[in-house]
């Protein structure tokens, strides 16, 4: 080993990029698969009932369904047990899934009910669905992984204090998907930097680039950043202003952003990230607000929204498909205290060093 390697070791112990298949502990936190808007309950054309959903979490396929119109959700491995058929393909009728291949039935606990041929004869041991645990918050429908017999989810799902306030309007968004990995869209989301390059278009200006300040710490949870950010304008409106900006990273990938304006505006927003697989994740995301929808049309903020998460995705969509964790493979400068420590928490999570709840 050489000198310069020796010095790598001993100030990065760790692997030098991310691969979340390669870390087992990814599975056990809470990620988001869909809105619970997005569950219809009408039948579809052309299907003998209502459509479950498709969706994948580190690269795993998962079938996404609501067996009772006034039940919880119900998520399972997309992989039917008799021939492999994917069940997002099968339809929901009579509180059952059905699969599109041979019409087997299972209830919302994953039972097997009806294999139609031979609806008399008994049902193979192995006939059940592999269920995924599932909740509904924030509008949001979210599942884990890990099952109780692999330790199960080690963070619950965040709080968010502003959710139940009165004094928050709810404004959901919807959500973009990413070419690059959960950890680029996170590190750019805390990167007051590229405020002023990336979107330039809307509400950044190149020739008024310079910060402040940049605090960070550690939390139990994760960390939080705070710092005061130039905007040329905010949602639906012109004019510069400042953003005085606290994110909250839930590590790993789900972020608070509280911003207050000057004039006491108060604008949240919830970033749950999901990653998808190795190389591509989701953003979903909801805003709560201070005012009313007389002061700003949840259509001004939606908007302007949309713009900015595809200023960002033209940008992170090109980065390298591998996330840097050793600091010696990129340069960093001042402004990069957060990213910095956003990659010191995720080696430390893999290398099991840091749990959620941890203290500092
Ligand atoms: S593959 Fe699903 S019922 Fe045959
Ligand atoms: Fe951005």
């Amino acid at each position: 080993m050489t000198a310069l390697q020796e010095n790598r070791v001993t100030r990065h112990a760790g692997p030098d990029h991310l691969v979340l298949s390669e870390h087992p502990v990814f599975r056990h936190f809470w990620y988001v698969v869909c809105s619970v808007d997005d569950l219809t309950t009408e039948p579809e054309p052309g299907r003998r009932g209502v459509a479950p959903l498709h969706r994948r979490v580190l690269g795993t396929d998962l079938v996404v369904w609501r067996p009772d119109p006034a039940g919880p959700v119900s998520v399972a491995h997309d992989r039917c047990a008799h021939r492999d058929a994917p069940l997002s393909m099968g339809w929901v009728t009579g509180c059952h899934l059905v699969c599109a291949y041979h019409g087997w039935e299972w209830d919302a606990d994953g039972t097997t009910k009806r294999i139609p041929q031979f609806p008399d004869s008994p049902h193979p041991t192995k006939s059940g669905l592999t269920m995924v645990a599932s909740a509904e918050r924030y509008g949001l429908v979210w599942v884990c992984l890990a099952t109780e017999a692999e330790g199960g989810p080690v963070a619950g799902i965040p709080e968010v204090a502003e959710w139940d306030d009165p004094a928050w309007r709810r404004v959901p968004e919807g959500s973009w998907d990413f070419d690059c990995t959960a950890m680029h869209l996170v590190e750019n989301n805390i990167d007051p930097g590229h405020v002023a390059f990336v979107h330039r278009n809307s509400f950044g200006n190149p020739d008024n680039p310079e910060l402040t300040d940049q605090n960070v710490e550690r939390r139990p949870y994760g960390l939080v950043t705070w710092t005061d950010v130039p905007v040329e304008g905010r949602p639906g409106e012109d004019g510069a202003t400042v953003r005085h900006t606290w994110s909250q990273v839930h590590l790993p990938f789900f972020m608070h952003l509280l911003i207050r304006y000057p004039d006491g505006l108060g604008h949240v927003m919830l970033k749950a990230i999901t990653p998808v697989d190795d190389r591509s994740c989701v953003i979903h995301q909801v805003v709560l607000r201070t005012d009313t929808e007389a002061d700003r049309p949840a259509a001004d903020i939606r908007a302007f929204d949309h713009q900015v998460e595809l200023e960002d995705k033209d940008l992170l969509d090109r980065l390298p498909d591998e996330f840097p964790l050793a600091q010696h493979l990129n340069a960093h400068a001042k402004a990069d205290r957060n990213s910095l420590l956003l990659r010191r928490m995720y080696t430390e999570l893999v290398t099991g060093q840091w749990t959620p709840g941890a203290s500092q």
